[in-house]
């Protein structure tokens, strides 16, 4: 599975994150690869309007928009203050019936955040996050494997981000044993999105 996240990238944003989004789209049921966009609460209306896909929100929000699927909770750009924070956030979006992906930006972060079960937890680190040179599949693979057997002892699956932006990013992370990466600047920033999702679905083959 591949998330992209809009984050508040103008190329993500309005009717540049509807046209993504059907770009998104097309590939996703060209190619049976999950594909999941999280996207900014202001423009869930109209994407939901205009795809099949599963919509995610960044971030919680005091009104969510109905129709969306899951919510990522702690990214580096919206970190929580604390856990009892994040506890409620999640308490909420479990409540509201959502699934959640939580992000660490380290592994003892993650090993505080795998005991609230959510849906996904992601392993992030900011150092590498809008890298278009260096992934964290290149220059992390130990703590890949380390945050993969965290998230294992929890049964939980394991999602990693920062920097991701090859094919090869993407076959690593899994042969490390995640379920599926985070990505952003590689896809939305791109000059040819569509051109780039589908090396990086490459990686699953
Ligand atoms: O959530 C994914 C994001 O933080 C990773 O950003 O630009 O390194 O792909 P990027």
């Amino acid at each position: 599975m591949i998330f992209v996240n809009y984050k508040n990238y103008e190329e993500g944003t309005g009717e540049n994150a509807v046209s993504l989004t059907k770009i998104l789209e097309s590939v996703a049921h060209e190619t049976q690869i999950k594909i999941i966009p999280s996207v900014q609460n202001v423009d869930t209306e109209s994407i939901l309007a205009s795809t099949s896909l599963e919509v995610w929100l960044q971030k919680p929000e005091e009104i969510l928009p109905s129709g969306i699927s899951g919510m990522f909770l702690n990214h580096s750009m919206y970190k929580v203050e604390n856990f009892d924070d994040l506890y409620a956030a999640h308490e909420k979006a479990i409540a509201a019936n959502l699934k959640t992906l939580i992000f660490a930006a380290d592994l003892d972060e993650l090993k505080k955040i795998a005991a609230l079960s959510p849906t996904y937890i992601a392993y992030e680190p900011p150092s590498l996050i809008g890298s278009t040179t260096t992934s964290v599949a290149q220059a992390e693979p130990e703590i890949i494997s380390q945050a993969v057997e965290i998230a294992r002892s929890f049964g939980l699956p394991l999602v990693v981000g920062a920097g991701i932006h090859s094919q090869e990013d993407v076959r690593k992370s899994l042969e490390l044993g995640a379920v599926g990466v985070a990505v952003a600047t590689d896809i939305v920033k791109a000059e040819d999105p569509r051109k780039e999702l589908l090396d990086l679905v490459e990686g699953f083959k």
